[in-house]
């Protein structure tokens, strides 16, 4: 039997919220198994729409039994640049959480980063837990690599993703300090290296979603017989680092809803009426119009600050136009 998702000690959920779609994605590892789960945006967040094993050509294994078993979804069977997004986020969300997990002492194989990385500064000296990144970037590369060692492109293009995604994380890492000393003085200060929040790294990786490279597949003969190499498309453009995203086939249309392509349609979602983008309502509600709700909302007003140290403030409502695709 397995264990029920709330009784994991290793789970974090991320929200994006993407255009065309948004989908929340929660990761995590059940044993020695990572899942990827993606939710319906609405009208209940909580329930998954599906969760998948985060293999993505092996993805028999689903979570819960009470899912759907909808698995042709995002993460998905087409090379489009939604599964290099899918495929990046998910690796670093495995290495996230097993780095959080070994520094919040989880697990007994692994804990904090004793070496810390260098000399410490002026004025402050290694101390508290650094948390342990190198470690969760190669527990994830195993996991996630483990199938694509396949020679064909699809294969490669994962691959590069996931590394991609993991990269992240140690591109991320920043040092958090704490002052210790008499009534909050600053005498001794010690710092520890710890990761960003996920939230930073799923806007990271959203930028990188938007300037992902379209890349074209070639062929070669091999000692080992045929391997399948990715190419950038267009010469003009500076060719993708590993940093990048990279893709190869053109995204389906996410305006109606499909479970094939995993598109949940862009009906009753919020759109901006002033912005020409994606995110506005022309372009994101595919020409069908939209309709516009007034919303009252309380909002904290008229703060004042009060020496020495308090805030107060009033409470005011103010009144907002939400827009909502037909
Ligand atoms: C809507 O779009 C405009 C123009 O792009 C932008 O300035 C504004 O911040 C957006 N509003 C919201 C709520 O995102």
């Amino acid at each position: 039997s397995r264990p029920h998702p709330s009784s994991l000690s290793l789970s974090l959920i991320l929200s994006l919220s993407l255009v065309p779609w948004s989908l929340s994605l929660r990761t995590a590892l059940l044993g020695r198994r990572p899942i990827l789960c993606v939710f319906h945006p609405r009208p209940r967040p909580q329930q998954p729409r599906f969760c998948r094993n985060l293999h993505p050509r092996s993805c028999p294994d689903v979570a819960e039994e009470t899912l759907t078993s909808d698995l042709s979804g995002l993460c998905v069977s087409a090379a489009t640049r939604e599964s290099a997004f899918v495929h990046a986020i998910a690796s670093a969300g495995v290495a996230f959480a097993v780095t959080r997990s070994c520094a919040e002492g989880t697990s007994t194989i692994c804990g904090c980063d004793s070496h810390h990385k260098g000399p410490p500064g002026d004025g402050w000296k290694w101390g508290g837990c650094s948390e342990d990144a190198d470690f969760g970037v190669l527990v994830s590369r195993e996991f996630a690599d483990a199938r694509e060692n396949r020679p064909d492109a699809r294969s490669a293009m994962n691959r590069h993703n996931n590394e991609a995604g993991r990269t992240t994380i140690l591109d991320h890492m920043h040092l958090k300090c704490k002052c210790h000393g008499l009534s909050g003085s600053c005498e001794v200060k010690t710092c520890w290296w710890a990761q960003p929040d996920f939230r930073a790294i799923g806007d990271y990786l959203k930028d990188k979603y938007d300037s992902a490279s379209e890349m074209v597949v070639e062929k070669h003969r091999e000692s080992r017989g045929w391997v399948e190499t990715l190419r950038a498309k267009y010469a003009l453009f500076k060719p993708p680092t590993e940093r990048d995203l990279v893709y190869y086939e053109n995204s389906p249309n996410f305006c109606e809803p499909n479970p094939e392509t995993g598109s949940f349609g862009t009906r009753d979602r919020t759109c901006n009426v002033t912005s020409h983008g994606i995110d506005g309502c022309d372009l994101l509600c595919c020409g069908r119009g939209h309709n516009t709700r007034t919303e009252r909302r309380k909002e904290k007003c008229h703060c004042i600050f009060h020496w020495c140290c308090y805030v107060s403030c009033q409470e005011c409502t103010r009144v907002y136009d939400v827009h909502t695709c037909k």
